[in-house]
């Protein structure tokens, strides 16, 4: 696998991702339908289904926890999505028929392995999102959704992320279908608007040299916070993720109703604060959480919503996302702010590629 002219396979996998995404979607999307064809996800399958349990590590499960939150606001069914490694010991609660959503790039995650053979021997049925062909979850599986989003080489995952959310997707639009939560028009709309995701996430990658100005005024803070409520907590999830293991800050993701119970008393003059807001409505409440961390001195980034016509005047900066429907934002949120921290993680020096530590498949406990 070649840096394609990039740095960094960080930067060719981030600039990947549009061609990635659709490598997800298209496949699956026949005039205005989602299909799952021999991946051993059938209608019957999804339409008798009471839970579906969503288990991964680190960005698998921050793709979970966004597609959890699609899940439960297109089909109405009880969904969860837990950390592999603690699901694995908890004697999770599993009813037959239940469905397991298996999230792995590589396939070959230890936890994420043992949490889907937990469920399995529970009576589950399992479904594999990976990128990685053959690997041993795909193989184990009962069904598999590939993301054929190509080999994935930096350590710091970006086009599998945004192909593991576009799998979710198509997921969340088949079992809301299958079960008679959407109509086949509102179908077909949620699925013209996932084609144009790929141009939208180029779209995003063009503020690259934004990013880039921005990463320098930060560069050398010892902490950021990324604030979110519901599914902008979930991608906030991912952000932070992505500056800790690259650029070696401290970092955390806080839901933004949060804050007042214990970690504003970390807000101090002049702390970055990267608040998602692209669901309208929790606007009002998330701009009231990012009052209260400006007032205490915070500076903070906002990415919202181009119908978010509230006052941004006391944010240092402002990020719109282009039109699309609201559920599918964390696949537009996200990129600005991987291109944040690989900006930041370059103007520090860091191993981008190889952050310290870490490997990009941990097959051990
Ligand atoms: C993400 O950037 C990290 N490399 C890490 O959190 C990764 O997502 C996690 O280890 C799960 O890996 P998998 O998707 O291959 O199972």
């Amino acid at each position: 696998a070649e840096k394609g002219g990039y740095e960094h396979f960080m930067m060719k996998e981030m600039m990947e991702q549009p061609r990635a995404v659709a490598n997800t979607l298209h496949p699956r999307i026949k005039d205005g339908k989602v299909v799952f064809e021999d991946e051993g996800l059938t209608d019957e399958r999804m339409a008798k289904a009471k839970h579906i349990h969503i288990v991964g590590c680190g960005s698998a499960l921050h793709a979970g926890m966004v597609g959890r939150s699609v899940i439960e606001k297109l089909c109405r069914v009880r969904c969860t999505a837990s950390i592999a490694s603690e699901f694995r010991y908890e004697n999770p609660i599993i009813e037959p028929d239940d469905l397991c959503i298996v999230i792995s790039q590589s396939g070959e995650t230890a936890d994420t392995l043992a949490a889907m053979r937990q469920a399995k021997k529970a009576g589950a049925y399992t479904v594999a999102i990976v990128n990685v062909v053959s690997s041993t979850i795909a193989r184990e599986a009962d069904g598999v959704l590939y993301l054929w989003a190509g080999p994935e080489i930096a350590v710091a995952t970006t086009k599998a992320y945004s192909a593991q959310l576009a799998a979710l997707y198509l997921f969340a639009i088949k079992l809301a279908s299958v079960r008679g939560k959407i109509t086949a028009e509102q179908e077909k709309t949620y699925c013209d608007a996932l084609y144009q995701l790929p141009e939208q996430i180029d779209t995003m990658l063009g503020t690259k040299e934004k990013m880039q100005y921005i990463a320098t005024r930060y560069a050398n803070r010892s902490s950021i916070f990324f604030l979110g409520r519901g599914l902008d907590y979930a991608a906030a999830m991912e952000a932070s993720l992505k500056l800790k293991e690259i650029s070696y800050i401290h970092s955390e993701a806080y839901a933004a109703g949060e804050l007042k119970h214990g970690t504003i008393s970390l807000i101090e003059e002049g702390t970055l604060v990267v608040a998602l807001a692209t669901q309208p409505e929790l606007y009002e409440k998330t701009i009231s959480n990012i009052r209260e961390v400006v007032a205490r001195g915070a500076e903070v980034v906002l990415v919202t919503g181009e119908d978010f016509d509230g006052d941004a005047s006391y944010c240092s900066s402002v990020l719109r996302l282009p039109k699309l429907p609201h559920e599918f934002s964390a696949s537009l949120s996200i990129v600005p702010l991987q291109l944040l921290s690989y900006y930041i993680a370059v103007e520090r020096s860091c191993d981008v590629d190889k952050p310290r530590n870490l490997a990009k498949s941990v097959t051990v406990e």
